[in-house]
């Protein structure tokens, strides 16, 4: 089958290359040696890549820590279930589906992965397997930050950090929709779009004083460094500090600091669909390429806004 695979964690998505690796074999997966227990097979049809994913320590060894390279890198998909392993639940063959991938295994820039049936959803047939690949990590991860560690509330107050980009987005659609006052932030550049995102109001990190806004009740940061930093200050007592970008430096006087890594949620992916379906949620896709031309799309020449999404079949 055809894949993009890296080798070299240095290189970044400049080594990312185009070539054959061998078709998961459906009839392994469904004999009951091996370690395939709950998996199934799945033909790409959209995947989805994070921008910083070949600096991830899991991208490069499996779960004893071991290389395991030539990797396949994506770990957003959404397709069609080609074959299942012993012990599968809640999928069948022919099923369109959408998920995310495990960290540790090869992933879906490729026309077929095998995944853990329990991380994938129905993707129901009004619902375009660009879209299915699009918001899934980005949708579970807002779902996780905004509900699980955040707690959010009607009434409550948030600040996203990124709102113009692929999780922020999301995030805010997701804190409007559940009654929240959201005040986005991210670059000049991104004020309109985080605004047609759903923030009530952006702070422009370059130009304005990020400290002017005042308390919130959650912080949800998709930036890091120094912002993230700045923004423990700014929770209220009793408020909390969700990050996505690596454990805090700083803390939150009297508050919560939350620093997690999302995982798959088939009923919370059901949410996310549902709410795609009647047109509360919108995904930010910005490119859409073929897997022949991933590595450019991976490599662009000028600054791309929105997620970029391979189609891997027409
Ligand atoms: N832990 C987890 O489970 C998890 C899950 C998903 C994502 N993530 C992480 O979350 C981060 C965001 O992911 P994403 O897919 O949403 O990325 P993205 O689409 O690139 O969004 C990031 C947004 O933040 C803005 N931004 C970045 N640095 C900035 C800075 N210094 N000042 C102002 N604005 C800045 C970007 O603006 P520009 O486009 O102008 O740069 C963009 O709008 C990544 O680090 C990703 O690895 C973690």
């Amino acid at each position: 089958m055809k894949a993009i695979v890296v080798t070299d964690k240095a290189a970044g998505t400049a080594g990312m290359m185009l070539t054959e690796r061998p078709q998961p074999d459906a009839a392994r997966l469904a004999s009951l040696e091996g370690a395939n227990y709950g998996d199934v097979i799945v033909e790409v049809h959209a995947s989805g890549f994070t921008g910083n994913e070949l600096e991830w320590p899991s991208t490069w060894v499996d779960r004893r820590g071991l290389d395991r390279t030539p990797v396949i890198p994506g770990h957003e998909v959404a397709g069609v279930v080609t074959a299942l392993s012993y012990g599968t639940a809640g999928v069948s063959v022919g099923q369109r589906v959408f998920g995310i991938t495990d960290w540790t295994r090869d992933g879906t820039l490729a026309e077929y992965t095998v995944v853990e049936a329990r991380n994938l959803a129905p993707l129901p047939g009004d619902v375009d397997f660009t879209v299915g690949a699009g918001v899934a990590m980005t949708g579970l991860t807002a779902w996780q930050g905004l509900f699980e560690h955040g707690r959010l509330r009607a009434g409550q107050s948030i600040l996203v950090h990124g709102a113009a980009g692929a999780v922020g987005s999301m995030a805010s659609q997701l804190a409007r929709e559940a009654g929240a006052y959201v005040i986005g932030s991210g670059r000049a550049s991104g004020r309109q779009t985080a605004l047609d995102f759903g923030a009530h109001e952006f702070v422009d990190l370059d130009n304005d004083s990020l400290e002017d806004i005042g308390d919130v009740d959650l912080v949800f940061d998709m930036i890091g460094g120094n912002i993230q930093k700045r923004s423990a200050a700014l929770v209220r007592a009793g408020g909390t500090l969700v990050t996505v970008t690596g454990p805090p430096e700083t803390l939150p006087a009297d508050g919560l600091a939350v620093d997690f890594v999302v995982v798959s949620d088939r009923a919370q992916l059901g949410e996310i669909v549902q709410r795609v379906r009647d047109g509360r949620l919108r995904t930010n896709i910005g490119t859409v390429s073929t897997l022949d031309d991933a590595v450019a799309a991976f490599n662009p020449t000028e600054h791309v806004k929105g997620k970029t999404i391979i189609r891997v079949r027409p």
